[in-house]
């Protein structure tokens, strides 16, 4: 028996170190892209990828997306670095039209829906392991990093899409020695950091429903980019769009705005935010003309459907976190907020546009105006931790924009996510619903003619 053991456990290690540095269960998801088209992949420790079945047709083998690789280090922000090393190997087959589900191996996976009426939506989920501003998060710890427990609340809601927001990737440095939170987490911008804090945690909602992803800054080029392109970007994988090399940033750091249908009358048009400045941006430069051009697309894309959600990480109309729940200063994002300035549609201020939805603030805020803006939500309180606090009510008339008077204001300032209930009556409310990391609702909001009012429960 005891021989027997030993066998066992030597065979074990032989399969560990076949797979890499990490042992690795392999996990089918997926991506929707534009026109609601949807890809499976499946992520893997093979080098080689599988035969997918949808529903009971004769098995085809799915394509490689992107091999296990090791992307040689960039010039990048923090003082630790080292080359991204990608062991995961991600395959991949576009969903046929019309069938049911998706069999590899022994996942079993359900097709998209036609329709998508409840929607989860979260941003900002990694652990932030951040050496320049001397930032660690407790990875270990589920109450510091409450990603994995969001997972499990928000599955339970049986949400149809999950739309995330951008910021996925934290672990950019290694763990300081001495900090217990944190011990053995991998950082950098690897497949081993990636599982940590993103795969892993998320699996559960990732083998149960299909996701829309919009960038963030922190899967700019420049930071995680080379993962995102591998594992998130809904589009086919190319060397000038994978971030491996950053002479090709100027066509990776940009990628062109889409539009992803949830029912005949709705539909979110995403936007690639990932490389936008701080400040106002001269109309001069070629960051502002991308930008234009890519806003102009997104109000053309818009005005295919009654209504539109705008989706980009970074907000437009939004108040920023400070040190004190006094403080008062708008959060939209400068360089953004210049280019739809400046779109010669002003009335209504960026035309077809219904609602926003953003991340890159770590909270939670439901802003709606008195004037022609349509309403905003931040929604990046999904997991990374939180930065500053957010006042409860704000000033009568304060605006959050220039001319974006303000009328409904309303924060959760503490972990959640947020359903999104949409209804396929056009003209009838949806409600978008706030909850806290135990699960419990802590604030409703109706949204109806591009505003929104939310009340606590
Ligand atoms: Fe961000």
């Amino acid at each position: 028996m005891r021989r027997l053991l030993l066998q066992f456990n030597l065979l074990l290690v032989l399969a560990i170190s076949s797979w890499g540095a990490f042992a690795f269960e392999p996990i089918a998801y997926t991506v929707m892209g534009p026109q609601g088209a949807g890809v499976l992949r499946w992520l893997t420790s093979a080098t080689s990828c599988p035969e997918v079945s949808w529903d009971s047709r004769a098995p085809v083998r799915m394509d490689m997306r992107a091999g296990p690789h090791d992307v040689a280090v960039r010039t990048g922000q923090q003082a630790d670095q080292k080359s991204a090393q990608f062991e995961l190997a991600v395959c991949e087959a576009a969903w046929p039209k019309g069938v049911q589900s998706a069999r590899i191996e022994k996942t079993v996976t359900a097709a998209p829906k036609q329709k998508f009426q409840r929607i989860l939506v979260i941003a900002d989920t990694g652990c932030r392991m951040k050496a320049s501003e001397n930032a660690f998060q407790d990875c270990n710890d589920p109450q510091a990093w409450p990603f994995a427990k969001i997972v499990e609340r928000a599955v339970q809601h049986k949400p149809d899409l999950v739309v995330h927001i951008g910021d996925l990737h934290y672990r950019e440095s290694p763990c300081p020695e001495g900090r217990a939170g944190c011990q053995q987490s991998p950082w950098g911008y690897g497949s081993d950091a990636w599982v940590a804090d993103f795969f892993n945690p998320a699996k559960a909602l990732l083998q149960s429903t299909p996701w829309l992803f919009v960038r963030g800054n922190h899967e700019s080029c420049a930071r995680a980019g080379q993962g995102w392109f591998r594992y998130l970007d809904p589009s086919p994988f190319q060397s000038n769009r994978s971030c491996d090399l950053p002479r090709h940033d100027e066509v990776a750091d940009f990628t062109p705005p889409f539009a992803m249908p949830l029912d005949a009358h709705t539909q979110f048009v995403v936007f690639d935010s990932s490389a936008t400045a701080g400040k106002s941006l001269s109309p001069d430069s070629a960051m502002f003309k991308t930008y234009q051009q890519q806003m102009v697309d997104v109000t053309r894309l818009a005005a295919d459907k009654a209504n539109s959600i705008f989706l980009s990480h970074h907000p437009l109309l939004a108040v920023a976190p400070s040190k004190t729940r006094t403080a008062l200063t708008p959060g939209g994002n400068r360089a953004l907020l210049s280019v739809v300035n400046a779109l010669d549609t002003q009335t209504p201020w960026f035309q077809n546009i219904s609602y926003l939805m953003h991340g890159h603030i770590h909270a939670f805020e439901a802003v709606s105006f008195k004037s022609h803006h349509p309403a905003s939500f931040v929604l990046g309180n999904a997991g990374s931790a939180m930065e500053g606090v957010l006042p409860a009510t704000l000033p009568a008339d304060f605006e959050v924009a220039p001319h974006a008077v303000v009328d409904h204001f309303t924060t959760q300032p503490d972990y959640g996510f947020a359903l999104l209930d949409v209804s396929e009556q056009p003209n009838a409310p949806w409600t978008l619903t706030e909850f806290d990391v135990q699960g419990r609702a802590v604030h409703t909001c109706t949204l109806l003619n591009h505003k929104t009012t939310c009340t606590a429960h």
